[in-house]
């Protein structure tokens, strides 16, 4: 299949344009390399330095690749600057989306594969896990514009017949996440850990999210690629991980014995969450197959330079 993947230079979408590679697919990406690593780029993809806010630029490589799917990962996906910069996430989320789903009406895509974020979209849980059918009410202009494109996906397909599948992600990890970053506690403190830095925990440590694998991410986008079109799954294991737990797993798999800070927490984050999956396994035949302790075991091997 042509496939075109945008954010293939980012931590998800990377390993997703492996196997897709790997598959046989022919692929190409868009990333403009704000977040993404060109390390990250697999060497049998068509790369393209591309801002999905330039229209002209997207509809440009649509026009060249005629995909007949699209898998659109790119976004500004920080939560606290969605809080600080909101036109910059609405401009890259909402309307950087917008351009990849015109630019793919164009040339006639026959769907688009959607990360959204089951994290995000319902802000704090009414009931835990959260099915697909827990109300929306995000706590953060990222879990806004995540959702806007899930509603404009719904559009396109009732007015133009563009089919979608909408993944909600629960708290993806894995190798080449970014520690840098402020996303991706497991990475975070993996790196500080093995350079014997001191963590810090926002709030007590006790707000839990739900872990995912970032392989079991990996063979859900397999999956639709030929099923589950215009549905949205969530995408988690169901069992929520208090921060302090996470914390206690990273400093077993890298024998760091030292104490974490404790800081204030910050805005737009919640509680708790956990994601039932449920939908995915009955719709798609998906689970998550990589335990907790496995996946944190993955991670560090990377980080500490083996392991991809
Ligand atoms: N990591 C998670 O736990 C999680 C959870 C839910 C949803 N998601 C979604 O998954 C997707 C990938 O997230 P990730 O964790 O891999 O983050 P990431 O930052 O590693 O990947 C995002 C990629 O998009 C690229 N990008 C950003 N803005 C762009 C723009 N304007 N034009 C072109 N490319 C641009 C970045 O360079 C990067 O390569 C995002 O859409 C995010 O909202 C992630």
């Amino acid at each position: 299949m042509r496939i075109v993947i945008t954010g293939g230079a980012g931590f998800i979408a990377s390993h997703i344009v492996d196997q897709y590679v790997q598959l046989g697919h022919q692929v190409a990406i868009i990333d403009d390399l704000s977040t993404g690593q060109q390390e990250n780029l697999n060497p049998e993809a068509t790369f393209y330095e591309v801002d999905i806010t330039d229209a002209r630029a997207v509809a440009e490589v649509m026009q060249t690749e005629r995909p007949e799917l699209i898998n659109h990962h790119a976004a500004q996906m920080n939560v606290r600057r969605s809080v600080q910069e909101p036109v910059f996430d609405a401009t890259t989320n909402i309307l950087g989306s917008i351009n990849v789903i015109e630019a793919a009406l164009a040339v006639g895509t026959r769907k688009i594969v959607y990360a959204s974020s089951g994290g995000a979209v319902y802000g704090e849980l009414q009931y835990m896990p959260a099915d697909e059918s827990h109300p929306i009410n995000p706590a953060s202009h990222y879990g806004v514009s995540k959702y806007t494109v899930e509603q404009y996906l719904s559009l396109y397909n009732q007015l133009a017949g563009l089919s979608y599948t909408a993944l909600r992600y629960a708290n993806v990890y894995g190798p080449r996440q970014n520690p840098y970053g402020e996303a991706g506690v497991v990475a975070i403190f993996g790196e500080q850990m093995l350079a014997g830095k001191q963590p810090t925990i926002f709030g007590d440590g006790s707000d839990t999210r739900d872990y995912v694998f970032v392989d079991d991410i990996v063979a859900a986008n397999v999956r639709v690629l030929d099923t589950g079109d215009n549905e949205v799954f969530n995408l988690g294991t169901s069992q929520p991980t208090s921060v302090q737990e996470v914390f206690a797993a990273v400093a077993e798999a890298t024998g760091f014995t030292g104490h974490s800070i404790y800081a204030q927490p910050r805005a737009g984050d919640i509680a708790y969450n956990a994601l039932d999956s449920s939908k995915a396994q009955q719709l798609l035949g998906w689970q998550p197959r990589s335990s907790f302790t496995e996946g944190i075991q993955r991670t560090m091997q990377f980080l500490r330079g083996a392991g991809s």
